[in-house]
């Protein structure tokens, strides 16, 4: 999962191509090139590692041109190095790529026995090689690019230059996501409507198998038969701003902290205070023909799902299945009618996410997504959009996303409450009451900030870390290991903690830190008895509790956490800032690239 973009400009594109790239750095930094088309030769930069390398070659060696592909990457086929970078070359012909061609190996193996020799262990270079074949035999760009699309499986977005027609990109895609921007006197394409933002705002989506030619003067696009298509033109309303880290350090801590607010303004666009009622967005179907619910997602927007099982099994008594997305496509789910499918993501394009949601809808599902960028690839499909407002995610870690998709879920299960009419007026008035209350009592959370930051360098020493939490807590136990592993590098595991005496406990010892998530109420003296379990067997326990709950087992543990004391249905939405922040504290004590850990991306669009 790599960022495109391009332009075909009037004047010089190597900056603007640079800022696209800034804009789409979130799908990965492994490595970042930029090639254009100068005097009608190829020029190239390419770099390792993060984008500010390859700002820095640019600015020794800069790029005159004006047109050219630009890309980031996520490797997937050979290693991060600067050969494996792309924009790839091969005799006429440059191309960026984004996705996996999984019949990589054959095709190489026949390219091989052609007597090609390869630059770079990618798969991406195969697909330059049978465009320059063709290109070679005097086939002109486009058809050269059209008679090699079909040969190619997998999931892919490509952006392609051809020196023999020089003033034109080609693009195509197939279960990766391609946008064409539309410009006064030039056009763009780009991996989503963001990277474009500063060049146009007005976008076409293209549509699976679709691929395209880009010139100054006009975009031709065709379809996976090669008949010419029109695709709308729409505006993106994508913001052109790049997003600053404020007076924070990292974007993890601004997010941390914008919390409060973004929850406030999310919840404030699902529930009417003064009328005591939740609504969701006008819909086509009625919520009180559900019989079950599905839910799919991916990473800490799974964890959500977990806990949305929790509140919708609880309120509107309907059976949930929840599955992590790339499980669900291919175990051959069982999807009865008036099933409702729920997928959420932050990003909207995670691709194993994406294909559950058009698995579902093949299905005859009906579809609804709890989804943060309102321009996504999820965002346009599903039936039902249930947005969250959390404002553009730029730590790879989640964390604000994650409290805002709480947020809904919260809405959509006492949505589905009311109308399978499980829920009376007064209940309802009730939960909107305990929702109002959540960013003040996000604000309380993060109050606790340098306390949790005077504990992190202890845990900064473990090897190994356990989470424990029992009913909603359950899930936010797997987020926080999911957390503390991501940026600390710290291997963490979250258990259910009624299943530590079914294994984890043999771990325990007094240098692993277990942390214990625990608000009081009616699970409460339950985990409270599993943590005295490995507490009598010299586990080192830092608890999360109210201060109710840490009165009555705060004794013994290295350190308490106290939280304010909330309604069970919202701690997990608050109980997830202590998690986000001691995460925080613990990477940042270890020195890790807090914002861009090794290995992640933010929006993992291959499967
Ligand atoms: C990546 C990110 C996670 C995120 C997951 C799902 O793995 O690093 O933070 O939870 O993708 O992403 P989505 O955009 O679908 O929520």
């Amino acid at each position: 999962m790599c960022g495109i973009v391009g332009i075909v400009g009037k004047e010089a594109v190597a900056d603007r191509l640079l800022d696209g790239l800034k804009r789409l750095e979130y799908r990965g930094y492994d490595s970042a090139g930029i090639c254009t088309i100068d005097h009608a030769a190829f020029d190239r930069r390419r770099a390792q590692g993060k984008l500010r390398n390859l700002a820095a070659r640019l600015i020794e060696a800069p790029l005159a041109g004006d047109i050219g592909i630009a890309h980031t990457r996520w490797a997937t086929h050979g290693a991060p190095t600067e050969d494996n970078a792309h924009p790839h070359i091969v005799g006429d012909v440059v191309i960026v790529h984004n996705g996996i061609i999984e019949n990589f190996k054959p095709l190489r193996d026949e390219l091989i026995a052609d007597g090609r020799t390869f630059a770079s262990q990618t798969d991406t270079e195969v697909v330059a090689h049978l465009i320059a074949r063709e290109v070679e035999k005097g086939v002109p760009a486009r058809e050269a690019v059209a008679v090699v699309l079909p040969r190619l499986h997998g999931a892919f977005a490509l952006a392609v230059m051809v020196l023999t027609e020089p003033d034109v990109i080609i693009g195509a895609r197939l279960g990766a996501p391609l946008t064409v921007g539309y410009g006064d006197g030039e056009n763009y394409l780009g991996s989503d409507a963001l990277a474009l933002a500063p060049l146009t705002q007005r976008i076409a989506y293209l549509e699976e198998g679709d691929w395209v030619a880009v010139s100054r003067e006009r975009v031709e696009i065709y379809d996976r038969d090669n008949n010419p298509v029109e695709r709308p033109i729409v505006h993106s309303g994508a913001s052109g701003q790049l997003i600053d880290k404020g007076n924070h350090r990292h974007f993890m801590q601004k997010e941390i902290y914008e919390q409060p607010v973004v929850v406030a303004q999310t919840l404030g666009s699902y529930i009417r205070p003064l009328e005591g009622v939740v609504a969701l967005p006008d819909m086509e179907f009625d919520l009180g023909s559900v019989e079950r619910v599905a839910i799919v997602a991916c990473g800490t927007a799974s964890y959500v799902g977990m806990i949305g099982k929790y509140w919708i099994e609880q309120f509107a008594r309907l059976p949930v299945e929840v599955d992590v997305a790339s499980e669900f496509r291919y175990r051959d789910p069982v999807l009865l009618p008036n099933t409702l499918g729920i997928v959420i993501s932050q990003s909207g394009e995670t691709a194993d996410t994406l294909a559950a949601l058009r698995h579902m809808k093949s299905s005859g599902v009906t579809t609804a997504g709890i989804i943060n960028v309102p321009t996504s690839s999820m965002a346009r499909e599903v039936d039902l959009l249930l947005p969250t407002h959390a404002g553009p995610e730029i730590g790879v870690a989640s964390t604000k996303a994650f409290t805002c998709q709480l947020a809904v879920m919260a809405a959509l299960a006492v949505n589905l409450a009311r109308a399978k009419e499980r829920l009376s007026a007064d209940e309802e008035r009730e939960i909107v009451r305990h929702l109002v209350e959540v960013p003040a009592a996000m604000s309380a959370a993060l109050a606790h900030d340098e306390e949790i930051e005077a504990m992190a360098p202890a845990i900064a020493q473990a090897r190994d870390v356990l989470y424990l939490g029992r009913g909603p807590d359950y899930p936010m136990a797997l987020e926080g290991a999911l957390k503390l592993k991501e940026i600390s590098y710290i291997h963490a595991e979250g258990y259910a903690s009624g299943e530590m005496k079914h294994g984890p406990i043999a771990l325990i010892d007094d240098a692993v830190p277990l942390i214990v998530i625990a608000p009081s109420g009616p699970l409460f003296d339950k985990t409270v008895s599993n943590m005295q379990e490995a507490q009598a067997r010299g586990a080192q326990v830092v608890l999360i509790s109210d201060a109710e709950g840490i009165a009555q087992a705060g004794e013994g543990t290295i350190a308490t956490i106290e939280m304010p004391k909330v309604h069970p249905l919202i701690a997990p939405i608050v109980y997830a800032i202590p998690v986000q922040l001691l995460a925080y504290h613990v990477a940042v004590a270890k020195g890790t690239d807090v914002d861009q850990p090794r290995n992640l991306a933010k929006s993992v669009t291959v499967e």
